[in-house]
Order: C-alpha cells, then sequence, then structure tokens
C-alpha cells in the first residue's frame, strides 16, 4: 500500500530544537515530509538545523512587510506554494493573524510548555517555579486567535525537579516537548486527531495508530 503524502511545513523563531526533533523522528516517514521552514527571525539558529538537513528556508521578517497581516499573507502564500497541509510552529515567538489561519483551517500547531490553560503565553517555564507549582508539563494544541488558548491534542505532564532548578526543569519539560510534538505530527498524518462536531474544544485523538 502506498503511504499517503502528508507535507508539512515549520515556523520558528529561536534554537529550533523542536524543528530538530521532528527532523529526526519524522521528516521522511510514514509520508511525512517538512517541505519548508519559516522564521521571523534572520539570525535564527533553527534555519541552519533546517539547511542542513536540505529543507527549503525562507525569512518573513516584520521590518520588510507594511504590518504583521502583510507579512501572514507573503508568508501562508509561500507555504501553500510549497504544498503545506500542516503549519508546526515550534518556538514561533509571535501571534499569527486570522488571515493566516483561514488560510490553514484547523492546521495549524503549537507546543507550548505548560500544561495548559495554566501558564499561556511568554516565560510559562519560569512562572510555574514562581507559582510553586509541583507538576508542569506540555500541551501541543490546535492554534486559534487566542495566546496558546486553542483545542488541546496532547498533554504531558512534566514533574518539578526536587531541587527546583530552572534548567533542569526546562531540560525535562525540552525532552518531553520532543516526544510530544512528533508524535502529534504523526497521529495528524494518520488521520488519527479529530474536533469533534458538536464541541470544537474536544479533540479525539486515536493514540493508538502511533506509539512513543
Ligand atoms: C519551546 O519551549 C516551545 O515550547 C516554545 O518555544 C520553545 C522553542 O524551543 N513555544 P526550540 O526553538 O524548539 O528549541
Amino acid at each position: 500500500m502506498s503511504e499517503k503524502r502528508f507535507p508539512i511545513a515549520v515556523l520558528v523563531s529561536g534554537t529550533g530544537t523542536n524543528l530538530q526533533a521532528l527532523i529526526d523522528k519524522v521528516h521522511g516517514r510514514e509520508g511525512i515530509e517538512i517541505v519548508g521552514v519559516a522564521s521571523n527571525q534572520p539570525g535564527a539558529q533553527a534555519l541552519e538545523r533546517a539547511q542542513r538537513a536540505g529543507i527549503a528556508t525562507a525569512v518573513f521578517s516584520a521590518e520588510d512587510h507594511a504590518d504583521r497581516g502583510a507579512r501572514d499573507r507573503a508568508m501562508a502564500a509561500w507555504l501553500k506554494e510549497r504544498g503545506a497541509e500542516l503549519v508546526v510552529l515550534a518556538g514561533f515567538m509571535e501571534l499569527v493573524t486570522a488571515a493566516f489561519l483561514g488560510e490553514f483551517p484547523a492546521q495549524v500547531i503549537n507546543v507550548h510548555p505548560a500544561l495548559l490553560p495554566a501558564f499561556p503565553g511568554v516565560r510559562a517555564i519560569e512562572r510555574q517555579l514562581e507559582h510553586g507549582v509541583k507538576v508542569g508539563g506540555v500541551t501541543v494544541h490546535f492554534v486559534d486567535e487566542g495566546v496558546d488558548s486553542g483545542p488541546i491534542i496532547l498533554q504531558r505532564a512534566v514533574p518539578v525537579p526536587y531541587t527546583r532548578d530552572v534548567e533542569e526543569f526546562e531540560r525535562r519539560l525540552h525532552e518531553t516537548e520532543h516526544v510530544l510534538l512528533p508524535k502529534a505530527v504523526s497521529l495528524l498524518a494518520a488521520g488519527a486527531v479529530r474536533i469533534d462536531k458538536d464541541n470544537t474544544r474536544i479533540v479525539h485523538v486515536d493514540e493508538g495508530a502511533h506509539g512513543d
């Protein structure tokens, strides 16, 4: 049986360890192909990771466009041209506009280092420690117009280390992200993720379709 092709694109701003996990774990497997990596930051280390893997890259910085809407339209056009059927925000440090989301309905996902709806937005790791939580975690969710507010696809708890050391907690969260994000992409590629038609907050996931 021939595998169905599942072209995806990844948006990045920073170091790109989540992009690297996607390159290592799902790119070129199960029909999944990363067809483009776009960044709002010209110097993002993530772009080098993509180039090393032979993946097309592009930069869409705010300064080069009249406003965020124009930037997002240009970025959406590039991603469409490359045939992306799923857009993964992997450390993309900006909100995408409604117009961008309209181009990719229920096809944009994000990874966040907290158990949403707790600790959305920036400094999520530090804020969990400041709050004194005992258990943090990672969420992969569909993106809507809000800040980390879209329907949840997968979550995994990560206990706060006894030392409450921020670097150690961050390391454990990232390790979990690097498992959970590729897993979510793989489940989406397998058609194992479905938004409930009567309650669009609820995402049904057939986790049997993918082993860790
Ligand atoms: C990750 O912690 C992700 O959850 C957050 O931004 C960080 C990106 O890290 N949205 P990297 O660029 O993938 O290394």
